[in-house]
């Protein structure tokens, strides 16, 4: 199973992107959070932002959105050219769908839940999703603490992928460090997002090799 290291510019210095994303070339995805102030409580950025950030970088973009309505919006920025498209299980109407024209659109289709969301509801329609991703906080903001109770969500779905013999990447996001990546890696997740832990270390692209050495180990 390839583990994926997904930086996170959430605490980037949004003003030089471009540079921002130049000391992420060695990551495998650039993680994007769009929020739009209803699902969560906080404002970044949309499409737009999106379509100068994929001219602005080779690293595939993994589109994270916690926003309501994905249905009405996803797949756009499946279709501006996003790698990976995610969405949240408690704000789509119908995540099946919506992940089936997302990969129409060859994107990949990820689906979201946050730490108090199960993952039992979804685990016969795994072959529909190219991605789980088990929120680690809550969503909304970069530089919280990781939840340790989620790591048995984080078996469990593990445990479901391998069990029906799927290639279903489990990706966690938020409060990925130094500190947590291997508490993460143990319990079965292969993707991991860390905003504050890259892009707060002196050298982010040092921080990227050390987080994905100490998820391999
Ligand atoms: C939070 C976002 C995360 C955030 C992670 O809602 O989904 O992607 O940037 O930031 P850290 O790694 O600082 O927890
Ligand atoms: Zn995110």
């Amino acid at each position: 199973m390839s583990i994926l290291i997904a930086p996170s510019i959430l605490n980037s210095d949004f003003s030089d992107l471009r540079g921002e994303l130049a000391k992420i070339s060695g990551a495998d995805y650039v993680h994007v959070d769009v929020m739009d102030n209803h699902f969560v409580p906080n404002l970044t950025l949309g499409l737009p932002v999106i379509e100068s950030i994929l001219r602005a970088t080779d690293v595939p973009v993994d589109a994270h959105l916690m926003i309501e309505e994905p249905d009405r919006w996803a797949v756009a920025y499946a279709e501006a050219g996003c790698a990976s498209v995610t969405v949240h299980a408690e704000a789509a109407a119908a995540p099946v769908r919506l992940a089936r024209e997302l990969r129409r659109q060859g994107a990949r289709a990820g689906l979201a839940l946050r730490p108090a969301s199960p993952v039992e509801p979804y685990l016969d329609l795994l072959s529909e999703f190219d991605m789980i991703l088990v929120m680690t906080v809550e969503p909304g903001f970069g530089g919280q603490s990781f939840i340790d109770g989620t790591l048995p969500k984080i078996t469990r779905t593990r445990a479901a992928v391998e069990e029906a013999g799927l290639d279903v990447w489990v990706q966690v996001d938020g409060g990925i460090s130094q500190e947590t990546i291997e508490r993460a890696s143990d319990a079965g997740a292969n993707v991991f997002v860390a905003g504050s832990a890259v892009y707060k270390a002196e050298d982010a692209a040092a921080e990227v090799s050390t987080l994905r050495e100490l998820a391999t180990a």
